[in-house]
């Protein structure tokens, strides 16, 4: 993998990109850059969102072609709802398809990337065939693509977009890499660069830890409650003293692949949910982690064994 700051596209300080769909993370992508000093064009296909850009001195393009012509990167910020629980891909590859077009006679290399949560494949599976059938070229020579989750929270948008924990570049090929590198030279965060599919899983892997977190938490505050504890007093300390929320330890566990073991943790699982059923409170969160570690310890790995707790 390339160190930061080595990729052959460091001299582009300022670079011409057209930002497709301006939702939430699109307005942030765009004015944040445009702060760094990127040349931006917006395009979404509400109005009222372009005329409010426009007002607020940004530029905007009439059509996707415009944006794509005026520009060096493509940055496509499409909504991927969840419709009868799968993931609807249908903006994504309808920009996807209009963007290819407009890159079909353009003569200098165009780097295409893909800012939308998606599966791990849809890139690689669903966008690039589209860009490469609509641009009537393959992905490579004249073209790049890249996949560039963000982890933005939507009430500090512009700020969690300017200040990224790591920047995750997952590349179709080098080149695109190098050249998306470029694009964020100046934020100084961790460059993360890897294949487009682990790109995808990391944004995955992050909202849905965020998500278990959150979850846990609760049921522990279920917990307290049916015992009458205070559940703040409890979970205020847990980033002192749980193993992989302690600054020192904030790795701990999270390496897949070895079921949990030894003299504590499964004894203390199995006994807190049967004792939180006499007090007629389930724990279905906690009853999942049993199975799930009872599965992976019937991969037969090396067990994690927490000594001395
Ligand atoms: N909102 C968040 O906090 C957040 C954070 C990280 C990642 N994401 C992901 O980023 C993606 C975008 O999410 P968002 O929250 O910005 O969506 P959003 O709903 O805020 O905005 C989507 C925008 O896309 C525009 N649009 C739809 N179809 C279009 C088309 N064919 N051409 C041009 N514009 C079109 C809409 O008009 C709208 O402005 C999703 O995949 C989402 O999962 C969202």
């Amino acid at each position: 993998m390339p160190q930061k700051g080595t990729c052959k596209f460091e001299e582009c300080t300022r670079l011409r990109v057209a930002v497709i769909a301006a939702g939430v993370v699109g307005k942030a992508t765009g004015t944040g850059l445009a702060a760094k000093g990127h040349n931006i064009v917006f395009y979404d296909l509400d109005l009222a969102k372009m005329a409010q850009l426009g007002l607020e001195g940004y530029g905007t393009a009439s059509s996707i072609r415009e944006a794509v012509d005026l520009s060096s990167i493509t940055m496509i910020c499409a909504p991927t709802p969840t419709v009868n629980g799968s993931v609807d891909t249908k903006a994504l590859l309808s920009i996807s398809a209009e963007v290819g077009n407009a890159l079909r006679e353009k003569p200098r290399y165009h780097l295409v990337v893909v800012r939308s949560t998606i599966p791990p494949g849809v890139t690689r599976g669903q966008v690039i065939p589209q860009i490469e059938l609509s641009s009537q070229s393959k992905i490579g020579p004249n073209i790049g693509v890249c996949h560039n989750p963000e982890f933005l929270r939507e009430k500090f948008a512009l700020h969690d977009f300017l200040h990224p924990g790591a920047v995750v570049i997952g590349e179709g090929d080098e080149t695109a890499g190098d050249k998306l590198e470029s694009l964020y030279s100046s934020f100084g965060s961790p460059i993360a660069r890897c294949s487009l599919e682990t790109a995808e899983m990391i944004k995955y892997t992050s909202n849905l830890f965020n998500a278990a977190k959150i979850s846990f938490f609760n049921e522990i505050d279920q917990a307290c409650r049916a015992v009458g504890v205070n559940s703040e007093e409890v979970s205020k300390l847990m980033p002192q003293l749980a193993l992989g929320l302690r600054d020192d330890l904030k790795e701990w566990g999270i390496y897949g692949g070895r079921p949990f073991a030894g003299m504590c943790l499964p004894k203390d699982l199995e006994a807190f949910i049967s004792f939180m059923k006499t007090k007629g409170t389930d724990l279905p969160l906690l009853s999942a982690v049993k199975q799930v570690n009872d599965r992976v310890g019937n991969e037969k790995k090396a067990p994690m064994v927490l000594v001395n707790a």
